[in-house]
């Protein structure tokens, strides 16, 4: 078959996050249905990981996909500067009242990395606009925030951004909160907060950075002592939002409330790219001014696509129904109860789960992001209908809320089956 999916793909396509050296053939995905893709020979994959954490309510959605049809008869595109359309403003009506902090703005962008941007430029021209400049921004070791050059800037130095290292601004790295580090940290925000515009950091849960869960309550001492020195906190909700974390967005955990927060994936129900900033009225106010310069200068062609905020008012409705609570807490508990089971298996490192996110380590001596065990795991799990895509030795597990028990089942069996074959194995050093 010369001139397969596969083939044309290999001669014109360069993946993302992929060494095209030595790697396996794409999967020619023809169809998704709910928790499932299929592939051209109708093999069906419990797609695991939500197409990187943003398939909420299900793949192909209806409800969604009739939405757009209907938009895009009435209006595909509009440039957002000087024009406005409902679907955007009817989006940021309708979402303000959902987020966990008194913001009263929204900037448009198009996907998570961007929305980064946006807040980085905001929460340092806030500074800047007031003639009183701070030079920092302050940032959690391990994070992961996205791949443009701000958003690498903010995000852990890592094998992602080592080429650009000499390119990238330093922000103030600092450890994620724990009871023994959070009075050095309190002391050292006491130290040099007054030279920090913003803050921002993954809430409760670091994403990329290996799935790493943090208490709210330390990080709400962190907040709290941040903006007592003025710094602007930004909630980094790119992957956290829209349940992830068992409530709408993790910033309900936590008393103290950001200043600015960040927006994507399932904000379509992972349909579409769309990106959200939204801010509050005090940092909005900062850019009011009859000096021109005081404008935020940013903007994407596809700012406020009216499609893709279509498909987020049709999300939304979704989020809106009693079944997608339901689901949520569903998935909680299972993965609850399947920590359990995890417990009982010594090579099983720090199993956790925070709301539809489970993830362990798989310690067979050899940590990060570079090591195989990673790919064997995706090999594997492939070949038992499963897509699953751990983080170097870190496996998890994060479906679309409408994923089945006996789907669920399906997964946490393979993960059983993993540990059982890992363990058999030498640890290797
Ligand atoms: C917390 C967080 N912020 C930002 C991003 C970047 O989003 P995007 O991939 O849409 O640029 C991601 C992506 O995984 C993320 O997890």
């Amino acid at each position: 078959m010369m001139n397969s999916l596969t083939d044309r793909d290999r001669r014109v396509i360069w993946h993302p996050y992929t060494q095209h050296k030595g790697f396996l053939p794409p999967i020619p995905v023809v169809k998704g249905k709910d928790s499932l893709l299929f592939d051209d020979q109708g093999n069906a994959y419990i797609d695991a990981v939500s197409s990187w954490w943003v398939t909420i309510h299900g793949h192909a959605n209806p409800y969604i996909a009739e939405r757009l049809y209907r938009q895009a008869l009435l209006l595909e595109q509009v440039i957002f500067t000087g024009f406005t359309h409902e679907p955007a403003v009817a989006l940021a009506e309708r979402l303000l009242p959902l987020l966990p902090g008194p913001f009263s703005r929204i900037f448009y962008s198009d996907n998570g990395s961007t929305a980064v941007e946006v807040a980085i430029k905001m929460a340092i021209q806030f500074w800047s606009n007031q003639d009183r400049p701070r030079q920092k921004v302050l940032a959690f070791r391990h994070s992961y925030h996205g791949d443009t050059f701000g958003a690498m800037s903010v995000s852990e130095r890592s094998v992602f951004t080592d080429p650009f290292r000499d390119y990238l601004f330093e922000p103030v790295f600092i450890d994620t909160p724990t009871r023994e580090n959070i009075g050095d940290l309190r002391a050292f925000l006491q130290r040099h907060g007054r030279d920090i515009a913003g803050f921002i950091y993954e809430p409760l849960l670091q994403g990329a950075g290996g799935m790493r869960i943090y208490e709210a309550g330390l990080l709400d001492q962190l907040l709290t002592m941040a903006t007592g020195q003025g710094i602007l906190c930004i909630a980094d909700e790119v992957m956290t939002g829209f349940g992830r974390t068992g409530r709408l967005f993790a910033g309900e955990y936590l008393e103290h409330k950001a200043d600015i927060i960040c927006l994507s994936k399932g904000l379509t129900g992972g349909t579409m790219a769309l990106g959200v900033t939204a801010t509050t009225e005090r940092i909005f106010e900062a850019f009011l001014s009859d000096n021109k310069r005081k404008t935020l200068f940013h903007g994407h062609s596809f700012t406020a696509n009216p499609l893709a905020c279509t498909a987020a008012l049709a999300s939304l409705d979704l989020v809106q129904r009693e079944e997608f609570g339901k689901n949520i807490q569903r998935i909680a508990d299972r993965h609850q109860a399947f920590l359990g089971t995890l417990r009982s298996y010594p090579i099983a490192g720090n199993p956790r789960a925070l709301g539809t996110v489970l993830a362990f380590e798989i310690n067979t001596g050899a940590d990060g992001y570079i090591n195989t065990i990673g790919a064997d795991i995706t090999r594997e799990a492939l070949a038992r209908g499963i897509y699953l895509r751990p983080l170097g030795n870190t496996a998890y597990f994060m479906p679309p809320y409408c994923i089945t028990e006996k789907e669920m089942d399906q997964v946490y069996d393979f993960l059983v089956h993993c540990l059982i074959k890992f363990s058999a194995l030498p640890v290797t050093s």
